[in-house]
């Protein structure tokens, strides 16, 4: 499939950036809550915790597209559903991961309220040096009712912002 081909090149892109948020982040404590990845995809940052012998049991996938969640090679719970209307009950989640998937989303409230309060949001952007503030600012906005923890670039051979915030 034409997804599979875009994905699997894009998997060393992708781990060498995951490299850099397992090393600015302790993943390890905050996937001990019950976890959702939205936009899990072909489940590759869950591929690369695994490899490195890191506890995914508690991850749910969530993804609109059936078809990337075939393509995952580890063993998850998966969800298929659209992130801008969730099938959860609020405030289930501590810890959620969304990765180079937020722009993809209009209704971001919906990620908000499936997080518990004082649970942690993973969330990660691909950008570019001349679009780079324009997204931070967006995000930014979006997340202004949650704390921010930690924020860094990634510099690898796609530039990523990555935000660690927290909910109130
Ligand atoms: C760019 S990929 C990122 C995949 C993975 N998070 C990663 O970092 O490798 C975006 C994923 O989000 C999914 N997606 C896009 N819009 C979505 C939505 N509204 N609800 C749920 N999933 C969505 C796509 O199907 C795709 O699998």
């Amino acid at each position: 499939m034409y997804s599979d081909k875009i994905y699997n090149s894009w998997k060393p892109i992708q781990n060498e950036k995951y490299k850099q948020i397992v090393k600015n982040i302790d993943i390890r404590p905050l996937l001990k809550l019950p976890t959702a990845d939205i936009g899990i995809g072909s489940g590759i940052f869950e591929e690369f915790l695994q490899k490195r012998g890191i506890e995914i049991k508690n991850i749910i996938g969530v993804d609109k597209n059936v078809n990337m969640i075939k393509n995952q090679k580890v063993k998850l719970k998966n969800v298929i559903a659209d992130a801008n209307s969730l099938p959860f009950k609020d405030n289930i989640f501590g810890f959620i991961i969304c990765l180079d998937t937020i722009h993809l989303i209009k209704n971001v409230k919906e990620i908000k309220r499936v997080l518990k309060n004082h649970g942690y949001l993973l969330l990660s952007t691909f950008c570019n040096r001349e679009n780079k503030g324009r997204k931070i600012k967006k995000i930014k906005q979006q997340m202004k009712d949650l704390d921010l923890i930690k924020e860094f670039t990634i510099e690898s051979k796609e530039m990523e912002i990555v935000f660690l915030y927290r909910k109130r």
